[in-house]
This record gives structure tokens, sequence and C-alpha cells, in this order.
């Protein structure tokens, strides 16, 4: 009896995303392509009082299972492969975003072809789950992006929004990977769309989406999925906070350009772990505004490595604080930890942990570049994000091209460098190089393999780093 009490407090608690529940159950009964599919968990029973509403009769046998699930196959969606199932992921997320705790359902075993879809929440319940079970294909052919957008899936303003499953996004990037003079790839389903574009408009727009992003919500969870062959970043988040990240794959291949894994921005208390990371880019790439990530048992590889920035572009100021980054793997990759901010900015990147990493075949294990240049030359200027309070902790393995490089910048030098438990050889092929430091302060709390000799003791005294004209 007093478990039945508990049970009915708890559905007049959750009155609002009952009655939502019997409405949407109403519409389906009237024929409107809506979804009877099965309930997951426990069937919530109510019987209409004579006033029209919905009443909980607890007393009631079942005559009505009110499912909270809503499956694209019941909207429509073919998921063949060459159709365009992109409505019916339309429709089956408009019906799941007016119910609390609701699952958008994306079976295994079908391939859905998606175009560039917005899964917009400012109006939506809180807590959907999009259970990603079977496969989602980008379009490829170049109608389907007009002149080019930033994102592909791109799910916004949720309050608890998660991605589960075992199934697989996949960008189908290769399209967007070649140079648009090489030879144009189609598949069979996109022939007829891209008869008339005219031979010389066979390349994709030069603006790349990412195929994956969250932005302005808050409890994120993406977990057991499979990310693949991006046209560009694979996994990103932008102004949200409480984000978990676990148990998921991306992978591209290593020359695929600007293909970052997972790319984090203005974002707080983020927890990426368990993780496998392959790609073209950095493997998780921490840019402003972020606090509090925590990054463990994650695998990079290939790809450029993990890496703060870069920061301050075009005199920005970046703010970066509280990241952990430990018990990771680093392998066959360009760079293992990175630091990396533009001369001319400010603000300020403090606090960070790089703790048992593991690193195998890395060109540049351990590497801060505050004169970071994407290409052209870059002028000096007279400020740069300062970097502070940075600890290298057991980082362990080899190295291709140099194993220790801290070049700060002299307008406001790094302070705070600690290093412990650094042992760091050249791998098989490779020259044995010395570390190298500029304007690095800070301290070396056990003897390092190789020795560094270069990092200055104490704290610059010159110059502060408020000098850089940001705090954050
Ligand atoms: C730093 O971030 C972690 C999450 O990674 C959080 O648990 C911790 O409270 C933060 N510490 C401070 C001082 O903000
Ligand atoms: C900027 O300063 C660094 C450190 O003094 C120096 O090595 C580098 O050559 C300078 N770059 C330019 C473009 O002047």
């Amino acid at each position: 009896m007093k478990n039945l009490t508990f049970l009915v407090l708890i559905l007049l608690l959750s009155e609002n995303s009952i009655n939502a529940n019997a409405k949407n159950h109403k519409h389906r009964k009237q024929g409107k392509a809506g979804p009877p599919t099965a309930s997951k968990g426990r069937p919530l029973v109510y019987k209409n009082d004579d006033n029209g509403g919905d009443v909980l009769d607890a007393n009631a046998t079942p005559s009505v299972t009110i499912s909270n699930t809503f499956s694209v196959r019941s909207y429509g969606a073919k998921g063949d492969g060459v159709a365009d199932d992109t409505s019916a992921f339309e429709k089956a997320w408009a019906d799941a975003c007016k119910v609390q705790g609701s699952t958008v359902l994306i079976p295994s075993g079908f391939v859905f072809l998606v175009k560039p879809m917005a899964f917009s929440g400012p109006n939506c319940q809180s807590n959907i789950v999009f259970q990603l079970d079977g496969k989602i294909i980008a379009p490829t052919n170049f109608g389907a992006w007009g002149k080019g957008l930033l994102q592909w899936l791109d799910f916004s303003k949720l309050k608890g929004i998660a991605i589960k499953g075992q199934g697989v996004i996949d960008g189908r990037g290769s399209v967007w990977w070649n140079d648009k003079t090489t030879t144009y790839q189609t598949d069979q389903e996109d022939a007829s769309d891209l008869q008339g574009e005219g031979e010389d408009k066979a390349g994709m727009p030069s603006t790349k989406p990412t195929a994956l992003r969250f932005y302005g919500s808050t409890d994120v969870t993406v977990t057991g999925i499979t990310i693949q062959n991006s046209p560009q970043t694979h996994l990103k988040f932008d102004d949200c906070v409480g984000v978990q990240v676990s148990g998921i794959s991306i992978s591209s291949p290593a020359n695929s350009p600007n293909t970052d894994g997972i790319h984090l921005q203005n974002s707080q208390d983020v927890i990426i772990h368990t993780t496998n990371l392959a790609c073209g880019d950095d493997c998780i790439s921490i840019q402003t505004g972020c606090n509090g990530i925590y990054v463990h048992n994650v695998n990079c590889g290939p790809g450029h490595g993990i890496s703060i920035g870069g920061l301050g572009k075009d005199g920005t100021k970046a703010c970066v604080s509280n990241i952990t980054v430990r018990d990771s793997t680093i392998k066959n990759t360009m760079n293992g930890v990175r630091i990396k901010t533009w001369q001319g900015g400010s603000g300020s990147v403090q606090g960070v942990m790089f703790s048992n990493i593991q690193v195998s075949e890395v060109e540049n294990p351990i590497l801060i570049d505050q004169y970071y240049c994407d290409g052209h030359r870059c002028a000096n200027k007279t400020s740069n994000v300062a970097i502070s309070s940075v600890s290298y902790q057991s980082i362990k393995g080899t190295y291709v091209t140099n194993p220790i490089r801290l070049a700060c910048s002299e307008s406001t030098p790094c302070s705070g460098i600690t290093l412990s438990t650094i042992i760091l050889h050249p791998s098989l092929n490779a020259k044995n190089d010395s570390p190298f430091c500029w304007e690095a302060f800070g301290e070396i709390q056990t003897a390092t393999t190789p020795t560094v000799t270069c990092l200055r003791n104490g704290g610059p005294s010159h110059k502060q780093p408020s000098n850089s004209g940001g705090s954050c």
C-alpha cells in the first residue's frame, strides 16, 4: 500500500507530462502519423473523468498503455540509406519534444539519410533521450548544404538531453576533404541531385559542417555511439553546462583535414572518459570559456593530440581554467598534450594538470607554443594569453621530434610549470633532441628523462600576467 501511495504521488507530480502523453495518444488514435510504439519502462494507467480531464486510476485494469517512445520508423522513416528521412526525424522530434523524459528511437538494422537538421529545444520538455541504435548518414550531394552550413545535426537550448545507444553517425566527409578540383565521387542516391549542377560545381561548399553539435544546453550526455568521417569537427559542445561523454568512439582518417574529435568552447563541468578518438586534427580541442574539464581514460590517435587552444587569435581575450587530462594514451600523433596561443591575445590559461599520459611515437609530447601561427608568418605582439599553474606528471613513452618544448611569450612568460616523472625516449628512427624552453618558469620536481635544464626557477619578476590586459 505504501508503494502504491508513492507511485500515485510520483504520477501526480508529473501530471503535466502525463497530460501531454495522453493528448499525444489521442492524436495517434485519430490516424495521425504517430507511433504506437512499445513502451519502455512501466506503463502508466489513466482514465477519462467526466470533466474531460485525465485522472489517475490506480485500480483500473490497464486499458491504455501510454508510450513516451517515438520511433522515427513510425513517422515514415524508411531507413534504407537512400530515401530522405529528414521529415520523419523532424516529426518524431516535434512530438518527443512535448513530453518530459521522452525517447526518440532510431532503431537498429536501418540506415537513415538525414539532411542538416536542428533539434531545437527552447520550447521542449526536459530530459529527452535520443536512442541511437541504427545508423544516420549525411547527404553527400552539393545541393543539400546550400552555400555551406556550420552544423549537420544541431541540438540546442535543451535541459537534459542524452544521445545513447550502439548506433553510428556517419558524416561521409570524404567528399569534403578532397580538393575541389579532384573528381567528385557521388553515391548512387545523389546522382540525380547532381544533374544540372554542372561539372564545375561538383565540389562541396567551402564551409564544412560539424557532424554533431550541442549548443546552449545543460545536462548533456553522449554515450555508446560512434561518430565517424565528419566533414569537419565530429562532436562539439558550445555554451553547455554539465556534459558527460563516455564509451564513444570517434574515427576519421589521419589525413582528413580539420576533423577535430571533440571540440569544447564556453562550457563548464565537462567529463569525457572511456573514449577512443582517431581523427585528422585535435582529438580533443579545448577553447576559450572552458572551466572544469575532466578527461580520463581516453585513447587518442591518429590525430594532433589533446590541445588547449589556439587561444587569443586576432587580439581576443581567452579564459580557460581547471583542466585535467589523466590516465590516457596518445599514439602516432603530431602532439601529445599541447597549449597553443596566438601573439596579441589576452586573458589566461590557469590550473592545468596532465597526469599519467602514455605517449607512443608522438612528434611533440609536451608542448606549449605561445607563437602559434596558422600557416603565414605572424608578427610578435606585446601581449599574450598568460599561462600559469600547468603541471605535467608521469608523462612517459616515445617521441619523434622534440620531447619537451615550452615556447612561452616574452610579454607574459609562463609561470608555475611543474614537471615530475617525465620519461621520454626517442622512438626507433628519431634523433635524440633536447628539451627547449623560452621564458618558462617553474619547478622540476623529480629528475626527468631527458634532463631539463632550461626551465627557470621561481616566477618571472619583471612582468606580471596582468600586463596582458586580461584578468578572467
Ligand atoms: C575543477 O573541475 C572539476 C571538474 O573537472 C570540479 O569537480 C572541481 O570542483 C573544479 N575545481 C574548482 C576549484 O573549480
Ligand atoms: C618572435 O619572438 C620569438 C622569441 O623571441 C622569436 O624567436 C621569433 O623569431 C619572433 N618572431 C618574429 C616573426 O619576429
